[in-house]
């Protein structure tokens, strides 16, 4: 009988919490709203199945308690009885899948007239890009991404060339205009999710998946990964900013075509170092930022402040000076040694020569004067 009572008290207590729970769905920004009606008839329907089962099971336990000279009748089947539940449960389980593939269908094709947004997701960040005048992306491929070109477009593409990128990890939308996002990785299995818009895709390296959405309410949204890609995973964020098509446009027009970023060399302010200048492009385009800040603040991975020229502890017991030859090792094989503090979890990067050189010089630069 006590578990009887204890059933009745978790059925009474999950519907109650269900209806007083403060985590329930994001203000919907989106034309998405059939996302959270398959939701709710989701949560309704195995709510109802969870409740009718669980009180069938305390009516049970109290009807057929142990009595003395009460024996149990021996049935072992009954076809009604078994119709009836094969009935029932097909029909929850087609109520519970039909309405979500409706609404993937819908999700997975577009409008004709849908803006073309390019979503490149990489351990661990975002890039933007979008079709410039013409109207078109133009082609790319891993074999293009450098510090210069992070995007891995085609230099000889004239389709490319008016090309939009977005430098930094914040785009802007304009309201109430269908966008078409097609989505590429660099690396590995990335997913990229804004809450507020009840979208979400996994970017699978190799290949461009795609979904489309209408913004609908002006705002700042967080984007990010939601799929486990590594240690920097909770630091891949980025930022869709939704507004007017004015305030859209004028943005736009400030950010550089690809041509432009092909021909711009690395902004250097006077008098710092030009090559620690593109070692800084460098450390974004290949992610370190995710795991190294420039600060002093604590993150996966030492921070640069004042790494350079410090003596390190290392796991084997042993010491080494933070120098320029130290540093070119530790980035070219980073698992060879471990410090001392930190996880042996820094990925092995691919860089060019004169990539570790910028780099290492960025990482100098953060010394003490
Ligand atoms: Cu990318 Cu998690």
């Amino acid at each position: 009988m006590a578990i009887a009572l204890a059933l009745l008290v978790i059925v009474i207590g999950s519907v109650v919490f269900h209806l007083v729970t403060p985590w329930w769905l994001t203000p919907l920004a989106s034309n998405w709203k059939t996302m959270d009606d398959t939701l709710t008839i989701t949560v309704v329907i195995t709510g109802i199945f969870f409740v009718v089962i669980n009180l069938f099971v305390v009516y049970s336990l109290w009807r057929f308690r142990h009595r003395d000279g009460h024996r149990a009748a021996y049935e072992p089947d009954n076809r009604k009885l078994e119709h009836w539940l094969i009935g029932i449960t097909t029909v929850g389980v087609v109520a519970l899948l039909a309405p979500g593939l409706v609404v993937y269908a819908d999700y997975v094709r577009p409008p004709q007239d849908a803006m073309v947004l390019e979503v490149v997701g990489q351990q661990w960040q975002w890039r933007f890009r979008f079709p410039g005048e013409g109207g078109k992306l133009g082609g790319s491929d891993a074999r293009f991404v450098n510090a210069a070109n992070p995007l891995g477009l085609d230099p000889s593409d004239p389709a490319g060339q008016d090309n939009i990128v977005i430098v930094g990890n914040e785009v802007h939308l304009p309201l109430n205009k269908p966008v078409k996002v097609l989505m590429r990785s660099h690396d590995v299995l990335h997913d990229f999710f804004v809450p507020q818009f009840r979208a979400r895709m996994n970017i699978v390296p190799g290949q461009v998946s795609s979904f489309w959405f209408t913004p609908t309410r002006a705002g700042r949204y967080e984007s990010m990964c939601a799929q486990l890609c590594g240690v920097g995973h909770p630091n891949m964020r980025g930022f869709v900013v939704l507004e007017e098509e004015a305030a859209f446009q004028a943005w736009l027009k400030q950010q550089p075509t690809f041509a432009m970023t092909m021909a711009a060399k690395p902004a250097a302010p006077s008098g710092a170092d030009p090559l620690a200048a593109q070692g800084q492009t460098v450390a974004q385009a290949k992610g370190c930022v995710a795991c190294h800040s420039v600060d002093g603040s604590a993150s996966v991975g030492p921070t640069w402040k004042g790494l350079f020229g410090k003596t390190e502890s290392l796991d084997d017991g042993s010491t080494a000076l933070v120098d320029e030859t130290f540093l070119r090792e530790f980035i070219r094989n980073p698992t060879a040694r471990s410090i001392k503090g930190y996880p042996p979890v820094m990925p092995k990067i691919e860089l060019t020569d004169d990539e570790l050189n910028a780099l290492v010089a960025h990482i100098k630069a953060q010394a003490p004067k």
